[in-house]
Parts: structure tokens; C-alpha cells; sequence
């Protein structure tokens, strides 16, 4: 493969090589020294038309500590400002002859539309409500450090699944690993047509948390709300924000997880963000280690990994 554009496309054996190429990855991270001469010479550009804290900065560590050379274009004081295109923009990078570039974008499509255009391995970090690829990878990875085996074990996603490219992606991998997986949210924020891809839906959280060994709350995506279709977000909280009694609920040492950011107060409480059970700065760890895997195996990397 160049690129990596959708979880969709990925068999369970490419992910199961991604998560395995990830645990050498993520041990290189602890030394004392953080550098691999792996990726000397190489070049990756970092494109992102839409806010980053994680993404952005892992991609760059990533590709820091595997010994690229980085650019992250600022696109905000870039041309695109004076209408520059996708296209445009892409030709021009390709113009520099880099071997990754990483690009999260607004539009759904808009990696696939690169990595046509590109000669360059494409990474999507993140295409509209379509899918985010790499963060589903490093969810996985880390729900894999706690439960070995995720067959048959039931993860609920709660929340804004409407417009979440993470729930897209974290159906698509969990369900080809084994796992019952539950949307839960409003009704106007689960989409019907999730249905097909073999998930149960449902808009009744305490009747879904007994049980759980994984709840991952999503973020409520203020800024890409319709009007009438979100409840005031102290009705919200109230059905779907994650809390302590809503944790003991599951009657399990359940694994608490959200992508970030969050939305203290909202869809999670400070008290179980900052809890035992929740795996948030974990996930974080484990995405430069996903994503220095990701690009290992892109440029030809085999599993054994050699540091
Ligand atoms: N989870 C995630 O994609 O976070 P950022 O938007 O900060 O990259």
C-alpha cells in the first residue's frame, strides 16, 4: 500500500501488523534516547486544514523520532487563504518530492482525492465525517494493552456519532476484531444507516452500560451542529454524559476512553477523565507509537522492527 485512507479498506491481518509493529514503536518512546535513523533523508509534510492538538503534534513526533526531516504547513498563513486548491496546493508539495504527506480536511473524500494526485504515501489524519483512521488504530491498540482479546467483548461509543469520523472508523476496525459494539446517543445524533455496518443502536445509555468492558465517549461537535438537532447540553449530560454512577453501572473494571478534546462537564465528568479506569493520556502515547508504525510500514517496513 502508499497510503493509508480508511480502516474500511484494511483486512484484519493489516491491522493486527500495525498493532504489532506499534509495541516495538511505542518502547523506542521510553528510551532515553527517542531517535532511529530509519527515515534519514526522508521528508513528511504535515497538511492540516482543520485544528489539531493530538494528530498534528504525534504525526510530527512520530515522524521526529523515526528520523524524518517535517514540514507542518500552516495552512491558515498559507496561499489556500488566497484560494489556492487542494489540487493546486497538492501539486505544489508534490513539486518538493516528499514521501509522506498527512492531511486532515474538512471534506469527506479529500485523502482519497490527494493520493490520487500524490506520489507521496498519503495518511488520512481526519476527511470530514468520513473517517480518521489513525485514531481508531491507536483506540484499538490501546483497548488490545488491556484486554487481550476484544471477540465478543462490548464496547459502547457514546454520543455525537452523527458527525463522528471516529465512531465511523472505530466501528469498522472493532467489528472486524469480534466486538459487539453499541452506538448510543440521540436519536438525532445516530445516524440509521450505521445499522448495516453490523452495530446495535441505541438511545437508552443506563440500558447498555451493564456489561461493558469499554466506554468511549465521543466529543459533542459544537461547531458542526444543525439547528433543532442537538438537546441543551445539560439535557445532554444528563442522558448521555459519562459519570461516576454511570461507570459502576457496567459492574466491570471498564475501560474509559474519549479521542480528546473533551468537553469537561458535557459528555464526561472531570471525576471519570481523571479516574483509574480512564485511558486518555494512554491513547495519546499510543498514537505517536500508531503512527510511527503507519509510517514505518508505508515506506516498506517490515514487521520486524530493527532500532
Ligand atoms: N482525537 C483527535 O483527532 O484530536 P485532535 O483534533 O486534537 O487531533
Amino acid at each position: 500500500r502508499k497510503d493509508l485512507l480508511h480502516i474500511e479498506s484494511l483486512t484484519r491481518d493489516e491491522i493486527e501488523l500495525i498493532i504489532q509493529t506499534a509495541k516495538p514503536m511505542k518502547e523506542i518512546l521510553f528510551r532515553p534516547i527517542k531517535k532511529l535513523p530509519t527515515f534519514r533523508g526522508k521528508s513528511v509534510i504535515n497538511l492540516f486544514y482543520e485544528s489539531s492538538t493530538r494528530t498534528k503534534s504525534s504525526f510530527e513526533t512520530a515522524a521526529k523520532v523515526l528520523g524524518a526531516d517535517t514540514t507542518s504547513l500552516a495552512v491558515a498563513q498559507s496561499s489556500v487563504n488566497k484560494g489556492e486548491t487542494l489540487y493546486d496546493t497538492a501539486r505544489t508539495l508534490q513539486a518538493m518530492n516528499p514521501d509522506i504527506v498527512v492531511v486532515r480536511h474538512a471534506s469527506s473524500g479529500a485523502a482519497q482525492f490527494l493520493s490520487q494526485t500524490l506520489k507521496a504515501g498519503v495518511i488520512n489524519a481526519g476527511d470530514g465525517q468520513h473517517e480518521h483512521p489513525t485514531q481508531a488504530l491507536l483506540d484499538l491498540f490501546t483497548m488490545r494493552e488491556h484486554i487481550t482479546d476484544l471477540s465478543g467483548k462490548k464496547v459502547l461509543i457514546v454520543g455525537d456519532v452523527l458527525h463522528s469520523r471516529v465512531a465511523r472508523s472505530n466501528v469498522y476496525s472493532l467489528t472486524k476484531m469480534g466486538a459487539e459494539v453499541v452506538l448510543v446517543g440521540p436519536p438525532t445524533l445516530l445516524p440509521p444507516e450505521m445499522k448495516i455496518l453490523g452495530v446495535k443502536m441505541s438511545y437508552q445509555l443506563d440500558t447498555e452500560l451493564p456489561g461493558a468492558d469499554v466506554v468511549m465517549a465521543l466529543r459533542l461537535q459544537l461547531e458542526r451542529q444543525q439547528a433543532g438537532l442537538l438537546p441543551s447540553l445539560r439535557e445532554y449530560s444528563l442522558l448521555y454524559g459519562l459519570n461516576r454512577e454511570r461507570i459502576e453501572q457496567t459492574g466491570k473494571d471498564t475501560l474509559v476512553m474519549h479521542p480528546g478534546p473533551m468537553n469537561r462537564g458535557v459528555e464526561i465528568t472531570s471525576e471519570v477523565a481523571n479516574s483509574p479506569n480512564a485511558v486518555i493520556e494512554e491513547q495519546v502515547t499510543n498514537g505517536v507509537a500508531i503512527r510511527m508504525a503507519i509510517m514505518y510500514l508505508l515506506m516498506g517496513g517490515t514487521s520486524n522492527v530493527v532500532a
